[in-house]
């Protein structure tokens, strides 16, 4: 079958370099792809919140099933685009509806879902423009730290943790009078957890589900979870405390009950739940959910599944997803980004990039990558590159990343020595 992926991320280049292994597949699209998505599959100059190209390049080239990347395509609603259209209904997209997406678009959404369905989460109260005095008298009520979070999408930016009273109010204050825009326009004050953050993925067909390797992201730029938050510096799978225990609590206590809700509540909903968990000694809690795969847990989760990706969506697609099986790789893998120097604050763009064929132990993932005029791979975001490895422990894994990412050189580069050090 042809298959087109939106997104341009290292998420995509792994999604396309899991699904280009399946047999099933004939052609592979990717819009709008990177330097790396084109090694594996034809790039598309198309954006992937462009419905109507996307529209027509489907009808035009005979596209079977639309696997969708990032979620700003799905909180804008492109399930139901192809859902509602004539021509396009038959064409299955893996992905929510909007419906659904709002597990990720609205942190009130997800928070009042929570609470319908009894899933452990923070507790919690939303305030909007009229009830900023009721907000910052609810924040007096609480311990710092402060968390609060943007109602809507705000690109990972959204959600501020305080550590006094004062800046929480001020901050309050800010976001509900526009600060992230119409984001936060509403604002989800809740209870700060402690513990270690994991994350679980499950693809789902609105019945059933299977749950895929958990990983662990590292978020902050220096070592020892220090600086500004990224968009990921490096995952390791699996997780050390994510063990069988573990995981039933979270399928008993989040993942069934997501799952269920979901369709108790006439949510169409056939594609990657992604449960952002914390383990609070011992007890899983939801920190958030997302309608997506994660980047850069997506870059180690594909190393790890066996089984073919692209017929475990077929499973997705007709609504059988409980006949098939996912058969989980017992290696470690992980995975060690490389990003410009100045990241996640000011830097450029444009450098080549050498040294990438010369990898050998390791799979390398473009994130933000570019061809030039000259056709040479070029840097063209903060995360550059993720270098992906197996082991038969993430030790080994580990050793072989930070080995292979000495061989890639462009200016500027850095990344951090300490990704899966903390298990
Ligand atoms: P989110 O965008 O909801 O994933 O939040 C970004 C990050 O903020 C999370 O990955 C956590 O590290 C942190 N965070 C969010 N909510 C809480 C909370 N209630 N307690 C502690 N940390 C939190
Ligand atoms: N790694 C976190 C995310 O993808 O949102």
């Amino acid at each position: 079958m042809n298959l087109l992926l939106l997104g341009s991320g290292g998420r995509e280049h792994a999604l396309a370099w899991k699904i280009a292994q399946s047999p099933r597949v004939e052609r592979l699209f990717i819009a709008p792809g990177n330097a790396g998505t084109a090694s594996v599959g034809q790039n598309i100059a198309l954006k992937a919140d462009d419905f109507e190209g996307i529209r027509r390049f489907v009808l035009n080239e005979g596209v079977d099933m639309v696997v969708v990347g990032p979620e700003d395509p799905l909180v804008k609603g492109i399930y139901d685009f192809f859902r509602d259209d004539e021509m396009l209904k038959d064409i299955p997209v893996i992905g929510p509806s909007k419906a659904g997406a709002q597990l990720e678009g609205s942190k009130d959404f997800a928070k009042g879902f929570m609470q319908r369905h009894h899933i452990p989460t923070a507790a919690y109260q939303t305030f909007d423009g009229t009830t900023v005095e009721e907000g910052c008298a609810f924040l007096a009520t609480l311990q710092p730290p402060y968390v609060l979070k943007a109602d809507g999408l705000c690109a990972g930016k959204g959600v501020l943790i305080l550590p006094t009273l004062e800046e929480a109010q001020r901050e309050l204050r800010e976001m509900l009078g526009g600060m992230f825009g119409q984001a936060s326009a509403r604002v989800v004050i809740e209870e700060f957890l402690s513990g270690i953050e994991c994350s679980v993925f499950v693809l789902t067909d609105g019945k059933d589900y299977k749950i895929l390797p958990e990983a662990k992201d590292y978020k902050r730029i220096g070592e020892g979870d220090t600086g500004l938050n990224t968009g990921g510096m490096g995952s390791v799978s699996p997780v050390p405390f994510a063990n069988e225990t573990w995981m039933k609590k979270v399928e008993d206590r989040i993942i069934r009950p997501t799952v269920e809700g979901l369709a108790a509540e006439g949510l169409d909903y056939k594609g990657f739940i992604f449960f952002g968990l914390i383990n609070c000694d011992g007890d899983p809690k939801v920190i958030e959910y997302n309608c997506r795969m994660g980047d850069p847990e997506t870059e180690t989760v594909m190393l790890r599944i066996k089984s073919d990706l692209v017929e475990l969506l077929e499973g997705v697609a007709e609504g059988n997803l409980a006949e098939r099986s996912i058969v989980i790789d017992e290696r470690a893998a992980v995975c060690v980004m490389l990003v410009s120097g100045g990241y996640p604050g000011h830097y450029e763009k444009g450098f080549p990039i050498t040294g990438i064929n010369e990898v050998q132990g390791s799979v390398v993932f473009h994130a933000g990558t570019a061809l030039n005029a000259e056709g040479q791979v070029v840097t063209a975001g903060g995360r550059v590159i993720a270098v992906s490895s197996y082991g038969q422990n993430k030790e080994e894994a580990l050793q072989k990343s930070f080995a292979e990412a000495q061989k890639i050189a462009f200016d500027g580069k850095y990344f951090r020595r300490d990704i899966g050090k903390d298990l």
